[in-house]
């Protein structure tokens, strides 16, 4: 088989480079490790940017979220000792869509087949050969079948855990890496959100986030300590803890249930530099990770994939291979961005093990300053809406 452009991985960051390559007439064929319905099972986060919005009306995806995601001008930042709402509106004359990752997964999917897009699932033992040539090739199994891929470029949209990264010689791959020493239990549960907008609380027990997919769907999270198991909290115990760190007001009029997903998340910032190789790009997680705090990940992959597709255009319709040879410098800056948003997030709203007296103080004034700030809240805003492309 040949293609224009092979990409590893079906996740938002494969199914979106694939979507807008094919609209530009640009061929792709996708290769998936896991089923649809597996891909589909998995929970990420639920705030989209504005571009990552345009960008999946673009690719002509954007029905569904056009009508049932919310549209959110601000959120809430809790303590014990404030209660503060960032304007995005106001601040910097942006929004955020409120729609569910796997909600856009599946818009992807629906696009993919509606353009009679090539989407291979259960694909096994990928590898991605010649890369620093001019015809590289990408083999795998697929029903015990070994297969070829022949190529002009492989984009490596194949997670944390895919082999495109790896495929990189480690003397060229420069990685940076912050573990963080918590992690978050995720819930999802059929009942109202606790508020109208996302509510992120720092309380002495721990951070809590109170979030939303829909009016009757809700998605909670607070941290917890990494040796903790999901079989160790039962609904109960997990609804208690969260009550006791959101602000009483909501606490009190907040309705719960059973929850229908549950799961624990470790935290970590990572970056892979450069992003390009040869003739093999990197997009999304294989990449980057980014610690939940602020909802980066899936924009960011947008971001990655806005570069790439923008490249792509300019080489296949243009002659101009600029974009491809500048593709690694232009993502990483935005990234850089996000990475330095979410770190800060997660540093003034989590408790850390060793936080002492002094620590707590400053994260205090981080709250108290975004409260009587507009100048910080207009910081956080635009970064929160998302930096442009
Ligand atoms: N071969 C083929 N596919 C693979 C391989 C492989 N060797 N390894 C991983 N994959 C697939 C995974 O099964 C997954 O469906 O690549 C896909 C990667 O998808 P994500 O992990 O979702 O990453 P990405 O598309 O970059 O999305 C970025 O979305 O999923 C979130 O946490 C993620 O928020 C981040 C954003
Ligand atoms: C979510 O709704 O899952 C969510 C929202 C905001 C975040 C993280 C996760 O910062």
């Amino acid at each position: 088989m040949k293609t224009q452009v092979a990409i590893i991985g079906g996740g938002p960051a494969g199914l979106l480079l694939s979507q807008l390559l094919n609209r530009s007439g640009i061929s792709t064929v996708v290769l998936e490790r896991k089923s649809r319905d597996y891909v589909l099972s998995r929970i990420r986060a639920g705030v989209l940017e504005w571009g990552t919005v345009e960008m999946l009306r673009e690719a002509g995806a954007g029905d569904r979220m056009n009508r049932d995601g919310i549209v959110h001008d601000g959120c809430l930042f809790s303590s014990s000792e404030r209660m503060v709402r960032v304007d995005f509106k106001e601040s910097c004359g942006r929004q955020v869509m409120v729609y569910g990752q796997t909600e856009v997964t599946r818009d992807l999917y629906d696009a993919q087949d509606a353009i009679g897009a090539t989407v291979l699932h259960d694909v096994s033992d990928v590898v991605l050969n010649d890369l620093d040539s001019d015809a590289p090739y990408v083999t795998y199994t697929v029903d015990g079948v070994a297969q070829r891929l022949e190529c002009d470029y492989v984009a490596g949209c194949d997670g944390f855990h895919g082999v495109s990264r790896p495929s990189i010689p480690a003397d060229v791959r420069q990685e940076y890496e912050k573990v963080y020493p918590f992690g978050w239990l995720g819930v999802l549960s059929n009942t109202p959100p606790a508020a109208e907008e996302l509510i992120y609380a720092n309380h002495p027990r721990g951070f809590a986030l109170a979030s939303m997919r829909n009016a009757t769907l809700s998605r909670y999270y607070i941290q917890v300590d990494l040796a903790d198991k999901v079989e160790d909290w039962s609904d109960d115990a997990f609804w208690a803890e969260l009550k006791r760190r959101l602000p009483p007001s909501v606490a009190e009029t907040m309705v719960t249930g059973p929850s229908i997903e549950k799961s624990i998340a470790p935290l970590r910032s990572f970056v892979s530099e450069p992003m390009r190789w040869g003739r093999l790009f990197l997009c999304g997680d294989a990449a980057h990770i980014v610690p939940p705090t602020g909802a980066k990940g899936l924009n960011l992959a947008a971001s990655d994939v806005h570069y790439l597709v923008a490249a792509m255009k300019k080489a296949y319709l243009g002659g101009d291979l600029s974009g491809l040879e500048t593709y690694s410098a232009d993502a990483l800056s935005r990234v850089w961005q996000a990475m330095r948003f979410s770190w800060s997030m997660t540093t003034m709203l989590h408790r850390f093990p060793d936080q002492n007296a002094f620590e707590q103080r400053m994260q205090d004034s981080e709250l108290a300053y975004l409260e009587t700030s507009e100048a910080r809240r207009l910081v956080l805003a635009e970064n929160y809406t998302g930096l442009p492309f």
